[in-house]
């Protein structure tokens, strides 16, 4: 069936009321009036649209890439089953609701903040859903993938000196905040206590509902350090025999996209660098050799930081006799087919 172009252009735009009550938005998908309320604290406390959403990824439990000890369980949460395909949503959710809540953030401010990609893909989709100008500062090599997917959201990227890693991007986001404070929301997600407090409040409660409270150790790896230090507190908290393991590259010069070696990296204001019980490194060739294992052999497509934390998983099986590892999986592989590991 053919449109009839002239009929559609002298309709009048479609009007809908959006389910934030006060709303009203037009095909465009832009809001018309601005006075709406700001989005709950929690995604799963009636956010509205996608963003509801977020969280409640699913944990699976390993079926081929397994310890040689069988009283050792693995699972990993899923994290590319948030809307924009990372365990970034949950934090730049909460910072953006939670800025929102408090008036940081108001219609026509524009977004900023430093990010190595997964974080900034995150704010480019809620920002798209809010209506909100999001702007990104990112080191000018992330992956073909990452810059590809900002674009389609509509995010602007400012790219920052690849040598100076993400740090770079840091110190560009503060000198442009620094610059025009009131055009900017600056969450600044490495000093943020929304970050962590966005898998206190949500991650770790789904890990311990998913394991029945079995769960015995738990591993991330260290970007911001908000999946570790949030979801390792709420374990913590509420679970006497839990060990938290801290996971980072073994060097300053690595491939772990959104990973940070601490010793030689700006070290995030939410790091407590005394909380995990225990510290482990990973070199990049065995996060890219375990990602190639875990697409050929379990059928899991997964981003090279999760190969690093399986990695770590797998050497830790072997340091104890029985127990149930939880590891995070912050990204899927497809945001980084076109990287040259995979040809090995
Ligand atoms: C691919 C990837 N893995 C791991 C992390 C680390 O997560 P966190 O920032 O919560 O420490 C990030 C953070 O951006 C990431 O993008």
């Amino acid at each position: 069936m053919r449109f009839n172009y002239r009929i559609m252009n002298v309709l009048p735009p479609l009007k809908f009321s959006s389910s934030l009550g006060s709303t009203t938005e037009t095909m465009s998908g832009k809001p018309t009036s601005l006075n709406r309320s700001p989005l709950p604290l929690r995604p799963d406390e009636g956010a509205p649209g996608v963003l509801g959403r977020i969280g409640n990824t699913p944990l699976y439990e390993f079926r081929q890439v397994t310890p040689k000890n069988d009283r050792v369980k693995i699972f990993a949460k899923l994290e590319w089953y948030n809307p924009a395909g990372s365990v970034k949503d949950r934090p730049a959710y909460r910072m953006i609701a939670h800025g929102e809540q408090t008036g940081a953030l108001k219609p026509g401010k524009i977004i900023l903040d430093a990010s190595s990609g997964n974080t900034g893909i995150a704010y480019a989709m809620i920002g798209a859903c809010r209506g909100y100008q999001v702007r990104l500062c990112i080191p000018k090599n992330v992956c073909i993938e990452r810059k590809q997917m900002l674009a389609a959201y509509g995010a602007e990227v400012i790219y920052t000196d690849p040598r100076k890693s993400s740090d770079g991007a840091i110190v560009e986001a503060q000198r442009l905040m620094r610059e025009n404070p009131d055009l900017y929301f600056y969450p600044d997600q490495y000093n943020n206590d929304q970050n962590w407090t966005a898998h206190f409040e949500t991650t770790g409660p789904e890990i311990i509902r998913q394991t029945g409270g079995q769960v015995t150790h738990f591993i991330a790896g260290l970007g911001t350090t908000g999946s570790l230090m949030g979801t390792g507190r709420r374990l913590k908290k509420e679970l006497k025999h839990i060990k938290v393991i801290a996971m980072q590259p073994d060097s300053p010069f690595h491939g772990l996209e959104g990973l940070k070696h601490m010793e030689s990296a700006i070290v995030p204001g939410i790091y407590d660098a005394n909380f995990p019980d225990d510290q482990v490194s990973v070199r990049t060739e065995d996060a890219h050799e375990m990602v190639r294992r875990l697409a050929r052999e379990e059928g899991m497509l997964v981003g090279i930081s999760s190969g690093a934390v399986m990695k770590a998983a797998l050497n830790h099986s072997e340091r104890i006799e029985t127990g149930n590892i939880v590891v995070i999986f912050p990204d899927g592989g497809d945001r980084y087919l076109s990287e040259s590991f995979w040809k090995a």
